[in-house]
Formats: C-alpha cells, structure tokens, sequence
C-alpha cells in the first residue's frame, strides 16, 4: 500500500459527517436515508460500487467535535477489509473534512487502513489475507506537512507488525538466543545500539533471579541491553523493560495444558520495547531510551528451580519461591535492578505479561498498571488515551505490600493471602526500582487475544507500541 498527494484512483472515499450537507445534495444518500438503507450513524459505511463507472464508499464518522483517533482508525481498518473484499487497487481519498485536527486523524486513518493486511500467515499454505489496496491518492488541499505525518505513522506502524511478528512467533523457534539476535537485526538498522549478555556475563552480574529461572531450560538466556541516543545535550535516560520469557510451561508449578499452549507470548513485553524502540529510533526522537529484556525460558528438567527454594538476585535481596510459575518477576528483578543500578535510568516502564490475574480482573481490553509515582503514570495514562490503548491504573498500599514478605527471606514470589494478584506482582517489582519513579504494565491480558477486536488482530496485537512511542514524544 503506497500513499501519495494527487488523484486518479478507482474508488472514492467521502468522510460523511453528522448532518452533512452531502445527505441533502447527494440523491443516492437522500433515496438511501428515505428508505432506511443507510442511517448515517457513526461506524456505518456504504458502498456504492460499479465495476465499469466510478464507484463510491462512504463513511460514516458521526460528530467532529466528538471523533477521536481510535473512531477513525477503526472505520479506516474496515474500509480496509471492504476494499480488499471488492478486490479494490486504489482510492481517493479527502482528508480536509478533519479540520484542526487533521494530524491526529489522518495518522489515524492511514493506520486503521494499514492494520487491515495484517496477517501472521508464515506458516499457512493458503493465505487467509491478500491485500488488493496499491495506492492511497490523498487530495492535496491539506494545511499539514503530510510526507512527514505519513513517514511518522508507516515507523509506528511497522513497530507495530515488529512486536507482532515476534510475539507471534512460536518457542520452537523463538527462543532466548533468537529473540537477542532479532533484536539486534532489527534495531541495529535505525541507529539503535545491541549488546547481548550471554550467560558468562550475566552470572558475573550476579543475577541470580534470571539465572534461577533459567537453570531449567538448555537453552541459556541473554540480557538484551538497547540504547537509542537521541539527545546528546541531555543526561536524562529512560529505561524500557520488557518480560523475555520465551516459554512458560511454570516450571516444577507446572501450568495445566489449556493455559500453555500460547505461552510462547510470555514475551509480549519483550516484542512491545522492541517494536517502540524502533518506532522511536527510526522517527529520531529527541530522547535517550534504553530498553532493556532478560531472556529466558521457565521449564522442566533435574536442573529446574523448585518450590521452596530461596534464591538471590541482583539487588541482593532474597526470594523464596513458592511458585515457579510466578517467574516473570524474577526474570525483571534483575533487569528493574539494572535499569536502576547500571543505567542510571531517571524513569522506568517495565511491560510484562505477568498475571493471569490480570486477564481476571480486566479482560483482553484493559491493561493493569502499578505505580510508585502518580506523576509518571499520568504522562503514561495520557500517552495511552491517544493511542487508544487503555490502561487502569490499580491500587498500591502497604497491606498488598506485606502480602509478599516472606518469613524465610526478604520477599515472596507470590503472596500470602488471596487474591490481589496484580497489585502483589507489581509491588514484588517496586522493590526493585528503589526510589526511581516507575510505572508497571500488566499486559497478560492484552498483549494476546483470542479472537480479533476490531482492527486488533487475533494472536499478538502489538499493543503499546503506540503508548510507550507517544510517551518518550511527548516528553
Ligand atoms: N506468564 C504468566 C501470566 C500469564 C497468564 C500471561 C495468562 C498471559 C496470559 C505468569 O508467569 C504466571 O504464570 N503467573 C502466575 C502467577 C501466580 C503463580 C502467582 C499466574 O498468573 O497464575
Ligand atoms: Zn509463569
Ligand atoms: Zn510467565
């Protein structure tokens, strides 16, 4: 799909607004709406389609003072789907009815298009999705530098398929040494420095956390450090931090089969920094970001991490383990102990598909968070409202605080007490940010979706890339 200024292209596509003077003017939107055909209600999309003439699809967008980004990218993915559906090769296309918001609107068009010929089809021999659309032929009438709006969303958006494509990608084949190495090829490219720990280096860090969890698997984990420079006159770094566990089976805690057979997108959050780091490297913002992933896989074997064991990490703190399916946590330990040891990292965003309390509490729509700084996750919340990526924050306080004390060592990895799994991860993690201020994504639910949601696809959605690209912009 290429987009360019001009026309000439097969289809039209007019924006219909509530009470346009189009459903007055136009006789086929007047017989139409006498008829009870089309309603022009906010969604509803009409196509008038002539194989030999020039044809038409309206949209249907309803008010302009209450249309938002996520409205236009969702009428724009399934103008997309019907495009593809009547085999349509090109459209025109008038962006000028978005007014003072034209921006915001037409990034969000041009990626609701773009979302529409995404398909994780690698290993199907009949593709299920076959994109028709060749050229978008936007009307040059507009008062914005569109190349640049354009360059800008086509980064995001291919953040967006990076994170997919990793996320989707089974165990089999995605593993710690791959994820690593996929990083590099991906983000080396855009101007983003790789270092890849392998397991020598990571014991001489002395994270026993990660190491713990490792000791099950053959395959030995990496620590993927990826540091992005975008501002040299500043010393300000923020750290992105990822959960990496490439396979969770739960170890000797070990997960019943219905809940393991997608646990190879235990490293959602991993694939989210990746694809933001992309998008913000290859859009150049003036921010330094370094993200930041312990890879690892949670397994079975004679050298396997048990229940009742009490290990070390990093920090030095101690952990007994109750559960070796809680392992996300420790596996960002080390890394939040990194992020704010080594780093120096002045804000910290760790992402993670930690709980499935998480997916209890707030389905596949809403991502959980926790945090040590209210002001932090404003700016995270605000960045996540513009991408129509919603979170809820959820609450801290000492009585969650003190349900992953252990009697034995400094903390628990699940709580005592019931319930509350969410807020018990988060605030195992807090104690190792110190006071760094922090905000903690709980994507268990999100990151992974059963069945597609509008322009979320079904498997790896991605989620986020746009929230954690808006928030180091907007900084
Ligand atoms: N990777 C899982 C969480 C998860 C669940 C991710 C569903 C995606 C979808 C995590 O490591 C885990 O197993 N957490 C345990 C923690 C419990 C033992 C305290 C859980 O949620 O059951
Ligand atoms: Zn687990
Ligand atoms: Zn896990």
């Amino acid at each position: 799909m290429k987009f360019e200024l001009g026309s000439g292209g097969q289809v039209n596509i007019i924006n219909l607004l509530i009470a346009d003077t189009q459903l007055q003017t136009n006789k086929l939107l007047k017989v139409l709406i006498e008829n009870e055909v089309f309603s022009n209600k906010k969604g509803e999309q009409y196509v008038d389609y002539q194989p030999e003439s020039e044809s038409t699809i309206y949209l249907s967008l309803g008010d302009l003072d209450k249309l938002d980004a996520e409205d236009v990218r969702k009428a724009y993915h399934k103008l997309g789907k019907t495009l593809m559906q009547y085999k349509v090769k090109s459209i025109n296309v008038d962006f000028s009815v978005f007014k003072e918001n034209t921006k915001h609107l037409i990034q969000a068009a041009i990626e609701g298009l773009l979302q529409s010929e995404y398909a994780f089809d690698k290993y199907l021999s009949k593709k299920k999705v076959i994109p028709t659309l060749e050229k978008v032929y936007v009307k040059n009438n507009l008062e914005i530098d569109f190349e640049a709006v354009l360059k800008e969303t086509l980064a995001i958006y291919k953040g967006i398929t990076i994170t997919r494509n990793l996320v989707n990608e089974r165990a089999k084949h995605m593993y710690p040494e791959v994820l690593a190495n996929s990083a590099k090829a991906i983000l080396q490219q855009v101007g983003v420095k790789v270092t890849i720990l392998d397991k020598a280096e990571i014991v001489a860090l002395e994270m026993d956390a990660l190491l713990s969890v490792a000791q099950g698997s053959q395959k030995d984990p990496r620590f993927i450090i990826m540091e992005y420079m975008g501002n040299a006159d500043s010393s300000k770094k923020i750290a992105l931090v990822g959960k990496g566990v490439t396979y969770d089976s739960g170890g000797y805690s070990i997960k019943p089969s219905k809940s393991m057979d997608t646990m190879f997108c235990d490293m959602g959050g991993a694939g989210t920094v990746i694809g933001a780091m992309y998008a913000i490297a290859k859009n150049e913002l003036k921010q330094n970001v370094v993200g930041l992933v312990a890879a690892t896989e949670n397994l079975i074997d004679g050298q396997a991490y048990k229940p009742g064991d009490i290990i070390n990490s990093m920090s030095k703190k101690t952990i007994e383990i109750l559960n070796t399916d809680a392992e996300g946590r420790l596996t960002l330990a080390d890394a939040l102990w990194y992020a704010q040891s080594v780093v120096k990292a002045d804000e910290i965003i760790d992402i993670a598909t930690l709980t499935g309390a998480c997916v209890a509490a707030l389905g596949e729509i809403t991502t959980g968070a926790i945090t040590n700084s209210d002001k932090l996750m404003s700016q995270v919340l605000a960045a996540s409202k513009l991408a129509g990526e919603p979170i809820w924050q959820m609450p801290s306080s000492d009585e969650y605080r003190d349900m992953v004390k252990s009697d034995y060592a400094d903390l628990l990895n699940t709580s005592k007490g019931s319930g509350g799994g969410v807020m018990t991860a988060g605030l195992f993690l807090e104690n190792f940010v110190n006071d760094t201020p922090w905000v903690h994504l709980d994507i268990a639910g999100t990151a992974y979706i059963g069945s597609a949601r509008s322009y979320l696809p079904q498997g790896a959605t991605g989620i986020h890339v746009k929230t954690l690209y808006n928030f180091i912009k907007n900084k």
